[in-house]
């Protein structure tokens, strides 16, 4: 073989080990490995990293695997917060990355999903916003149940464990007063001789504790989720019973103390239905609405939809800049929290309508007419191809799009392009230190005239009634 040629990856096998070093950092976290040219990507190991990895998963282009030692630890790698029996911060897979670094990839990260999935070049991306607070901004935590050596715990699940659960009396992501209520209920629970549900054999009763916090309010709320049990009434807020062996944790709720948890927001005074969605680190959330009203640019006049709008806290915080507000949310609680915040903050100009952004879109414009300006904040899955036909179909002269996945934004921002939209302007907005997760907003701009790029069914159809008419003018 000549010096030149390339020679083929040799491919790893399931359960094989190699040692490499890690190379950078792929979207979601994981590190990425080439040992012998062949893709790994390892859960556990960070930029120059040397670690030993087991393969957990083979195909032939690339493979999937767990850092099982670290050999040599980067340069500049942090100590990891020891929380308990050396486990570092669950859920704060970035901690040994200093912040900066962090910062630097989330950056990266949004340019090359616009670029490589989007395929959109020249994107004009404006620097990242950083945290304020790097640690303890959680103002919502998902704790489980579960059992240690036969002693009742409750913490998080290790990665990959969904069986097994890690005792933990201190996340550092959330604050003293959440760990608290966490501590008060476990004390309880352990104090009537609880026992946690068992996802093998499906018996047992404690599942999870949900803890919410209004971080300006000062107000904690505890909502305990188990199965149906007797049981004297827990020291709780709000009591969830699951039926059955799902895991999740939305199920019919009873009020024993407060029902609704209380946030402030720039001058807001928002209320929350335990189902509803709310950003998940308060003061980031301010930063992201302050940057979305920013590109929305609006001047006092103008008609904004606000899609995906949860308890409405976008719209409503743009409501004085705005002519007229509409809000489309799909759970229906929410909407009914987005109506009280309006009518409690005395703002006339917001009308709100609970219905699927798939379904609702269209009856919206039929109902509201069509907007100036849209800003549309789905969840992680995006927009599917359809929604943002319809989201096109608005001919909004503004889209500000927030997004939590710019793997997901990178299509849709495409499809925007393709439809006449210019992006303007994204800028990342660091609303979780600590881990993977990206959040940005961007501007999109219409420029001259709506390109309604039709789907193949749509053509389809389009085509099939145009022949039908052809044959009947024929016919005449
Ligand atoms: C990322 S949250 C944003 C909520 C709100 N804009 C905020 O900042 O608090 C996404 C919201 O979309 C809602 N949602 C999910 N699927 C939807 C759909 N198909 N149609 C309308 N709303 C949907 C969720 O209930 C959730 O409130």
């Amino acid at each position: 073989m000549s010096a030149t040629e390339p020679t083929t990856p040799t491919r790893l096998r399931r359960g094989e080990t190699f040692e490499g070093e890690i190379e950078t950092l792929a979207y979601g976290g994981r590190g990425i490995a080439r040992p012998g040219g062949y893709v790994v990507f390892v859960n556990g190991g960070l930029p120059g990293d040397v670690v030993r990895a087991e393969v957990t998963k083979s195909k032939r282009g690339y493979a999937e695997a767990n850092a099982t030692e670290l050999v040599t630890p980067a340069p500049g790698r942090l100590p990891e917060i020891d929380l308990h029996q050396d486990e570092p911060c669950p859920g704060a897979a970035w901690q040994a990355l200093d912040y900066e670094k962090q910062l630097a990839f989330k950056e990266a990260q949004v340019a090359d999903a616009l670029t490589r999935i989007g395929k959109l070049g020249d994107v004009n991306i404006d620097p990242v916003v950083a945290a304020d607070e790097q640690w303890r901004y959680r103002n919502k935590v998902e704790y489980s149940f579960g059992e240690q050596d036969g002693e009742l715990v409750l913490g998080f699940h290790p990665r990959g464990r969904w069986d097994e659960v890690l005792d933990i009396e201190d996340c550092h992501l959330s604050s003293e007063a959440t760990n608290h209520a966490r501590n008060e209920v476990l004390a309880w629970a352990r104090s009537e001789g609880l026992n946690a549900y068992d996802p093998h054999d499906h018996r047992g009763t404690l599942r999870n504790l949900v803890v919410r916090e209004g971080r300006r309010t000062g107000q904690v709320q505890t909502r305990l989720v188990t199965s149906r049990a007797e049981f004297p009434r827990p020291p709780v807020d709000l009591h969830t019973v699951i039926d059955g062996p799902s895991g999740s944790t939305s199920g019919p709720t009873g009020v024993l103390g407060e029902e609704f948890l209380r946030e402030r927001i720039f001058d807001l005074d928002i209320e929350l239905s335990h189902d509803a969605f709310f950003q998940t680190n308060t003061e980031m959330a301010e930063k992201l609405y302050g940057l979305a009203a920013e590109y929305a640019g609006l001047t006092g006049t103008e008609k904004l939809f606000d899609l995906y709008c949860g308890v409405g806290t976008i719209g409503l915080s743009m409501a004085r800049e705005a002519g007229q507000v509409w809000g489309l949310e799909i759970v229906p609680e929410a909407i009914e929290n987005a109506k009280r915040n309006a009518k409690a903050n005395g703002i006339t100009n917001a009308r709100f309508v609970a219905a699927n952004a798939r379904t609702g879109m269209r009856p919206l414009i039929e109902q509201a007419g069509r907007p100036d300006v849209v800003t549309i904040d789905p969840p992680r899955a995006g927009l599917s191809a359809k929604i943002v036909r319809r989201l096109i179909e608005c001919e909004a002269r503004r889209i500000v799009y927030i997004s939590c996945n710019p793997t997901t934004l990178a299509p849709n921002a495409a499809q925007l392009v393709e439809a006449g939209y210019r992006l303007t302007r994204v800028r990342p907005v660091d609303m979780f230190p600590q881990t993977p997760h990206i959040e940005c907003v961007a501007q999109f701009d219409l420029v001259g005239e709506v390109k309604y790029v039709e789907s193949p069914s749509e053509r389809k159809r389009r085509e099939r009634e145009e022949r039908r008419d052809a044959a009947k003018e024929a016919d005449q």
